[in-house]
């Protein structure tokens, strides 16, 4: 089952509630939150005050992305908040299996992230404690950029890995995905589709859902 993530990084943030709506209606499976602390990344975004007033909008699971110095002082907040999918980045912490194991003892599905230059490799020990991996495939810290074609032969690498070895990770993709490229990225095996731009950078966001839901429809009828 192929699931799309709206990320709310590129909606309108004086009219949140209404893009969660939107897209929920339109067929999102998930709603994408982009954490970042100006640290690990330069940008200040939202904090738990946002994922605890989204939860009164949308009954979709929240994909918590923490793109944060020391994850293991921010899982604790925003798994209170109601965060239901939250992920880490294996390059902000030394201690991965800690904190996988706190985002997995508050109940909440725990992810790994790996930058786009960030072996493969980095995942073979943890790859069977996590609900799913996050790729990024582009530098995480702002919406809109080009996806980085190196990007495909990764996605392949890690489902290939995941199945090889009989586990359940789901393989999720962020970072310049878009309507010419959804297609070939099915054929790579992500499964959960993060998308900003090419969601609500668009007149028409619940349009551009409907058509990532068409591709994913024709793909999972294969
Ligand atoms: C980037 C974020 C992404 C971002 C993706 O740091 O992690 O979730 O919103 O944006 P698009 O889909 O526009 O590349
Ligand atoms: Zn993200």
């Amino acid at each position: 089952m192929i699931q799309i993530a709206p990320s709310l990084l590129s909606a309108d943030f004086s009219r949140i509630a209404d893009a969660v709506r939107t897209v929920e209606k339109a067929g999102a499976d998930l709603i994408h939150v982009d954490v970042m602390d100006g640290h690990f990344v330069p940008t200040l975004t939202f904090g738990p005050a946002l994922v605890a007033a989204l939860k009164k909008v949308t009954t979709l699971p929240l994909d918590v992305h923490l793109m944060v110095d020391n994850p293991a002082e921010m899982i604790p907040l925003f798994a209170e908040a109601g965060a239901d999918w939250i992920s880490i980045h294996v390059e902000a912490t030394p201690h991965l299996h800690r904190d996988i194991s706190a985002i997995r003892r508050a109940g909440r599905k725990a992810g790994v992230v790996l930058n786009p230059a960030t072996p493969l490799a980095a995942l073979e020990v943890i790859l069977p404690d996590v609900d799913f991996v996050l790729l990024m495939c582009v530098n995480p810290g702002r919406g809109s950029q080009p996806f980085i074609e190196a990007s495909h032969e990764r996605i392949r690498g890690l489902r290939r890995r995941v199945e090889e070895r009989g586990l359940a990770a789901l393989v999720e993709i962020d970072g310049g995905v878009n309507l010419d490229n959804f297609e070939r990225l099915c054929d790579d095996g992500a499964q959960v589709f993060v998308a900003g731009n090419a969601v609500f950078g668009r007149p028409d966001p619940a349009e551009a859902i409907r058509t990532m839901r068409e591709i994913a429809a024709r793909k999972e009828r294969r």
